[in-house]
């Protein structure tokens, strides 16, 4: 007998620097996605509970030192374990929202001496593809208007400058579905210009296969 196959849930990342809101939108974004009927999960990158996530939360907090490929390959592989995991979702018809992803890898490991782009995307290539990847700017005094740096490892505004950079030069590639969002906007209205982007994102990727980033 034939067996209607179910539709897939989609891929949505959110990117962008510190203090743009990414955080909050993602819970905002599932909460609104689940109210509409639409299974939905939230899943953030570095995951902090695995083995892999917790070495990287003591390097992030100065607490252990790793050589700078060896951290981006954790980062990496810190994605990677989740795989397994995000298709199983996915397939079930569930939408991932995702609190950074492989850009985010690219753009802060980039933003160190001595890596190029290439180098950095090359153990990110054949993760699933997002079917879209907002990213949400902010100008760095808007961002310093919302407060201070944290502590942690990457939050000085001479790294952030040029992590910046990177994302910009990460927004110019035309094989993923990039959309610029204003996060100068009240949290309501951004919320709104997501949730929108997003259900047009599921419908959409209902009948498309899942691709494979940057492959
Ligand atoms: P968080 O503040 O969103 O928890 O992210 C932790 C820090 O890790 C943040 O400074 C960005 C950085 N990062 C990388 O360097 N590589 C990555 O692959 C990811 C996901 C985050």
């Amino acid at each position: 007998a034939a067996v209607m196959a179910g539709k897939r849930g989609a891929l949505i990342v959110l990117e962008g620097m510190d203090r743009a809101g990414k955080t909050t939108q993602c819970k905002k974004l599932v909460q609104a996605l689940q109210q509409s009927n639409r299974p939905a999960d939230l899943i953030t990158f570095p995951d902090r509970t695995t083995p892999i996530g917790q070495q990287i939360s003591a390097y992030l907090k100065s607490d252990t030192d790793f050589e700078d490929h060896a951290v981006h390959l954790l980062f990496s592989a810190n994605r990677w374990e989740m795989v397994p995991l995000m298709k199983r979702k996915l397939e079930q018809g569930v939408t991932l929202v995702v609190d950074r992803y492989a850009f985010s890898g690219v753009a802060f490991s980039s933003a160190k001496q001595g890596f190029s782009m290439d180098w950095c995307r090359n153990p990110e290539v054949g993760l699933p593809k997002p079917d879209l990847v907002l990213y949400l700017q902010l100008s760095p005094a808007e961002a310093a208007l919302r407060g201070q740096f944290g502590d942690e490892r990457y939050e000085t505004s001479a790294f952030q400058k040029a992590v910046k950079q990177n994302f910009e030069q990460l927004l110019k590639d035309s094989s993923v579905n990039w959309q610029v969002i204003d996060a100068s906007q009240s949290v309501e209205d951004v919320h709104k210009d997501i949730t929108d982007r997003s259900h047009k994102a599921i419908i959409r990727a209902q009948s498309l296969p899942l691709g494979e980033l940057w492959k």
